[in-house]
């Protein structure tokens, strides 16, 4: 080949159950020619992951999915609106100096809140001064159906997949998210605590599907902390069937050690070069998010 891949390394690479990006060395953008030369096509999508229920594992899903997705070649765009910034201390080492409250002020264009972190990763960091959005929000009097979609109008063009972190709210901020969003990722663990905030978090959505009648999201519940020695684990999966017009996504992320290993050394999952069970799941779940899943592999192998 002439970009230097070997065939069968690619094969490889194509593969669902493989984790061998890391391995493999290939770089996004040889990714992204494999790929397209696959016939796949990038989609342009907005996916958030939002839940009221704190600690159902938004924020990992979300940078683990981001990171991922630029490994195979997705431009991506990580937002992190949560004040807390969790999302930001893994791939952002300084304070910075301007955050998605800054953009909504108009104090600062969204180009320069921005930051490159990797091949095909950016990242709009976030910081405690994202605890004045909601304030700045209400205050202005903004069309609600298309403000973030304005707001991000002007570098929107420049990735595939805009990934939003949400705080775990229910709020102006996480409504104009969600109105923004064409996919909602709701992860939740096997608990009654999270379906009960799982379940606030649909009817919320409801709500603004009946305001919004046009409105053409996938909705997406994701079981995440699963440890099979639970028993009431698998109560609560078997139990949730499709709920509301949403889908249960049908692999659920494991709990493993590794997760908390990675984020302790400020990295993605994926930047250990370890096999690890929620390093597999993980990666099923981003390439649903982008239709790869599907494409690559119509059977699955949930
Ligand atoms: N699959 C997993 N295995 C082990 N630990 C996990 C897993 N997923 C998440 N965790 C851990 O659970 C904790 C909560 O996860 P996370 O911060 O992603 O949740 P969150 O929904 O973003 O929380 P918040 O609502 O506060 O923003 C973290 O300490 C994280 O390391
Ligand atoms: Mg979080």
């Amino acid at each position: 080949m002439s970009n230097g891949i070997h065939s069968s390394e690619v094969q490889i690479v194509l593969q669902t159950d493989d984790i061998p990006i890391t391995e493999a060395k290939i770089p996004p953008f040889q990714m992204r020619r494999l790929i397209e030369e696959r016939g796949f096509q990038y989609p342009s999508r907005n996916i958030i992951f939002h839940c009221l229920k704190g600690g159902a594992s938004k924020t990992t899903l979300a940078y683990n999915c981001a990171f991922r997705l630029s490994q195979l070649g997705t431009r991506v765009l990580l937002v992190d609106l949560d004040r807390q910034a969790n999302s930001t201390y893994i791939f952002f080492t300084k304070q910075p100096e301007n955050v998605f409250v800054d953009v909504v002020t108009g104090q600062c264009p969204i180009e320069k809140a921005i930051f490159p972190v990797f091949p095909f990763l950016d990242i709009l960091p976030s910081s405690l001064d994202n605890a004045r959005l909601e304030m700045e929000l209400i205050n202005g009097k903004k069309n609600p159906r298309n403000f973030y979609r304005n707001l991000f109008g002007p570098i929107r063009n420049r990735y595939d997949v805009v990934i939003l972190d949400l705080p775990p709210d229910l709020n102006h901020n996480t409504y104009l998210s969600s109105l923004f969003a064409d996919t909602i990722v709701i992860p939740t663990t096997p608990d009654e605590f999270s379906l009960y905030g799982m379940k606030l978090t649909l009817s919320s959505l409801e709500g603004m599907q009946q305001e919004y009648g046009e409105l053409q999201q996938d909705v997406l519940i994701v079981w995440s902390k699963f440890d099979p020695r639970e028993k009431s684990a698998f109560h609560h999966i078997a139990e949730l069937k499709d709920i509301n017009g949403a889908r249960v996504f049908p692999i659920v992320i494991r709990t493993d050690v590794s997760i908390k290993h990675a984020q302790e050394k400020g990295k993605s999952i994926f930047q250990l070069n370890r096999k690890s069970s929620a390093k597999d799941d993980i990666d099923c779940l981003a390439r649903e998010l982008v239709g790869m899943r599907e494409f690559f592999s119509p059977q699955g192998n949930a």
